[in-house]
């Protein structure tokens, strides 16, 4: 009797043809020399968009990452969830340039802090969409203050989206994601950087990366690559509300690159990482970041 979590015989010889495939093409490449980037871009003209017939759902992608994301993730193919707490104009918007570009897109209202909402939100998905392939678990909020000024309000609500919304958000993902899906959450560099007044927050997305790696090892045999992606300094409210320009230029020169990081930026990492190549990286924290720490 085959394991139930191990790939079928018959699957682990098509997987083995995969990785054959890829390693010519790949030796090929390097033995050619000069040639290598047009057998790259003719091995990649022949691949499907990595999104067909799949489907994506990105919590909190009324603005910021969450939308660049779920906007680059409908770019690919996937069929989307737009997710949203308040923003509902926001949210509409982002899924009518979808619609509008070709893709398709539903909008959601759910808190993920709510694991019943959370339940309807992937009914939402699975009932429009057939299924669900991609889960970002990105929706996050961020209160900064020393130890000694937290307040408990904002300690508790903070705790209650990032670590309980975000475990609310990759249980329902643990149930539902089919074989060889992805599965990614929304950590944060801050936990390197360890920034004064961004303790608890650190706290709350350092829960992200444990979450990933332990999950990665949960849904082993079934394909799905779980990971953390951690941006830097990132140019949305998130990260802008509450600084002096002064203060967000001080960030900005601490990158190699002299500039904050924009949604895009995350989202193309994301998307590198759900593309059909990106499936071996598992149970990382990916530090998307551009070089801060
Ligand atoms: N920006 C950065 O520099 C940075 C750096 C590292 C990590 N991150 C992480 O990246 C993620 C996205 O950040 P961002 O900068 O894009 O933030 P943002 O611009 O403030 O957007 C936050 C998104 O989350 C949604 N949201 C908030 N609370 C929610 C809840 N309880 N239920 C459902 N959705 C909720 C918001 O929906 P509404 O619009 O409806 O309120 C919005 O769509 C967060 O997890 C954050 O910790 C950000």
């Amino acid at each position: 009797m085959p394991h139930p979590t191990l790939p079928s015989p018959a699957r682990r010889q098509l997987l083995a043809a995969a990785s054959l495939t890829t390693a010519a093409v790949a030796t090929a490449a390097v033995a050619t020399g000069a040639a290598a980037p047009a057998l790259a871009a003719t091995a990649q003209a022949g691949k499907q968009a990595p999104g067909a017939g799949k489907a994506a759902l990105v919590t909190g992608s009324s603005r910021g990452i969450g939308a660049a994301t779920v906007r680059r993730l409908a770019q690919d193919g996937y069929a989307v969830t737009v997710n949203y707490l308040r923003s509902r104009d926001l949210a509409e918007r982002v899924a009518a340039d979808i619609r509008a570009a070709g893709g398709r897109a539903i909008v959601v209202q759910a808190d993920v802090s709510d694991p019943a909402a959370v339940r309807r939100l992937f009914d939402a998905t699975e009932k429009a969409h057939g299924g669900v392939d991609v889960v970002v678990s990105n929706a996050g909020i961020m209160r900064l203050a020393p130890f000694g000024d937290m307040s408990d309000t904002d300690f508790d609500e903070m705790m209650a989206v990032n670590v309980k919304g975000s475990f609310n958000v990759l249980r329902e993902a643990a149930r539902r994601v089919r074989d060889h899906g992805r599965i990614i959450a929304l950590s944060s560099s801050i936990t390197r950087m360890r920034t004064p007044t961004y303790g608890p927050y650190a706290a709350s997305k350092g829960a992200q990366d444990l979450y990933a790696s332990v999950l990665a090892k949960e849904l082993a045999g079934r394909m799905v690559s779980v990971n953390a992606i951690a941006p830097g300094v990132v140019n949305t409210p998130l990260f802008t509300d509450g600084k002096t320009p002064e203060q967000i230029a001080g960030f900005a020169q601490r990158t190699p690159h002299r500039r904050l990081g924009e949604p895009e930026d995350i989202a193309n990492t994301i998307a590198a990482l759900c593309a059909t190549d990106g499936w071996w990286v598992s149970g990382q924290t990916v530090f998307a970041n551009g070089g801060i720490v």
